[in-house]
């Protein structure tokens, strides 16, 4: 090969390099954008977090576990879609051990839920996390965490969750696999897709 063959295919490598690794989809968040990101996403978790379980509260109240199950059953995704909307964002709570199947979590997701759930194993406590996922698209993660009001629908069977209400989740989600959590337990996250 001659020489200036050469140095005419190894110039185009690295301008093809140049292009191909300096793409958005690589480009990391700045400082700036990691921060403004955490700030929106905690917003919109925490927003999205009161509605539910005021919502979740005032059905226990109106009549206990059954309605509140039929409840999340029933309302649970409207409430995150409308919330969604307003924002302009989509908004998941998804997990390793799923209740509902719908709440499977795509390969990003997967990838950071046991990115979590290995840092929770180690003793670390857990920080929302934000990533970039596409060349326009920015992903917010924040754990869930198990506090005692949960226990009631995903604790240990026969124990923390009633065996009658058990039933009741089993008729609604027969894939259940979210029961035999404990307090502190890591849960699951939240999913916010800019
Ligand atoms: C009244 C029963 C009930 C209580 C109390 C409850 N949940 Fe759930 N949870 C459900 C049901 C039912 C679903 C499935 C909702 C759906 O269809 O999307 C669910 C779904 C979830 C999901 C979505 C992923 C999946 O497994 O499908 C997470 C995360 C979750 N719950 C966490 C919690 C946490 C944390 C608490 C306490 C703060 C809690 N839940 C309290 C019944 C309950």
């Amino acid at each position: 090969m001659k020489l200036s063959n050469i140095i005419l295919i190894s110039t185009m490598t690295s301008l093809l390099c140049l292009f191909s690794c300096n793409n958005d989809t690589q480009k990391r968040l700045s400082q700036e954008e990691t921060t403004e990101y955490l700030m929106k996403g905690k917003e919109i978790t925490q927003s999205t977090f009161k509605a539910l379980s005021s919502e979740l509260k005032a059905a226990l109240a109106r009549g206990g576990i059954e309605e509140a199950i039929s409840y999340c059953n029933i309302q649970a995704m409207p409430i995150t879609d409308s919330l969604a909307k307003a924002y302009d964002v989509k908004i998941k709570r998804t997990s390793l051990k799923t209740r509902n199947p719908d709440n499977a979590p795509n390969e990003k997701e997967q990838e950071i839920l046991e990115g979590y759930l290995k840092l929770h194993q180690q003793g670390d406590s857990l920080k929302p996390s934000v990533h970039r996922i596409g060349v326009d698209k920015v992903l917010f993660t924040a754990p869930i965490m198990v506090q005692p009001l949960c226990l009631n629908c995903h604790g240990e069977v026969g124990k923390s969750l009633q065996q009658a209400n058990y039933e009741i989740i089993k008729k609604h989600y027969p894939d259940d696999q979210a029961s035999g959590y404990e307090m502190g337990d890591f849960r699951g996250i939240w999913s916010v897709e800019f």
